[in-house]
């Protein structure tokens, strides 16, 4: 695992984007995994703006939906096809060959998750996943204790999740179960980019990057990871040791 500070959100978000342009223009077909939330928005922003800018080819890019809330309707501006729908399927006009996201509101969850894996495998795995971290430590909704070899399922949330997630909603109400893509799938990824911002996640940083690996804390999977990087502003490096 590799951390990466930047002295700013806008310059971590544009390295995490210029690397996925790089990857996208060695493989015409990659595989993008990408969490919504706040964290990766500025990044997605610019994936979008670099790709049109610089015309490159992503008629062969498959996009995957990291995580949704379960029985959310996908029309709610905090779900999280929602986000990705108008951060990137609108922008770049994305055919729906081209990505899959969970459908959290699905009758059978179970052939929801099997689904997705069988998506994943069609595609010989996720290439890049961008990913955020959770005030717990999650990873998309791996909560703490999940085991790290999990695949696709459904997870109950824990009320700190629930209540963060509050930011992202209207109503009062937040679903208190997510759809998620597990901590397996990331280890066979080709490479994970984690990025965090700002000075409320300096603690969770500190703890993924040189705290004890372990399912009580899932972010701490990237230290065994064969290719991961840590994309970190001042504020949330700003409890790591000094290099
Ligand atoms: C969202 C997701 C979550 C978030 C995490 C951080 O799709 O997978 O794990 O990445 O909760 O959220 P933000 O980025 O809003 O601080």
């Amino acid at each position: 695992m590799q951390v990466n500070r930047f002295n700013s959100h806008l310059l971590c978000s544009q390295f995490a984007a210029r690397e996925i342009v790089q990857a996208l223009k060695k493989n015409k077909y990659l595989t993008l995994c990408m969490a919504s939330g706040h964290s990766p928005a500025l990044a997605c922003e610019w994936l979008v703006r670099y790709i049109q800018e610089e015309n490159i080819d992503y008629s062969g890019l498959f996009f995957i939906g990291l995580d949704e809330w379960v029985a959310l309707p996908a029309a709610n501006p905090g779900s999280c096809y929602y986000s990705f729908l108008h951060w990137l399927i609108k922008p770049l006009q994305l055919p729906e060959t081209q990505y899959h996201l969970f459908n959290g509101e699905a009758d059978n969850l179970e052939e929801e998750c099997l689904r997705m894996g069988e998506i994943i495998a069609a595609h010989n795995g996720i290439d890049i996943m961008l990913v955020g971290i959770g005030m717990n430590g999650h990873i998309g909704f791996n909560e703490p204790g999940t085991p790290f070899n999990t695949l696709c399922f459904v997870a109950e949330l824990e009320a700190v999740t629930v209540d963060v997630g509050k930011k992202y909603f209207t109503q009062t109400e937040v679903p208190n179960r997510g759809i998620t893509i597990g901590l397996g799938h990331l280890t066979e990824a080709g490479a994970v980019y984690l990025i965090a911002n700002g000075e409320h996640k300096a603690a969770v940083i500190k703890q993924a990057v040189e705290g004890e690996v372990g399912t009580g804390f899932p972010a701490s999977i990237l230290q065994q990871h064969k290719n991961a990087f840590v994309l970190v502003d001042e504020a949330a490096a700003g409890l790591l040791k000094k290099e």
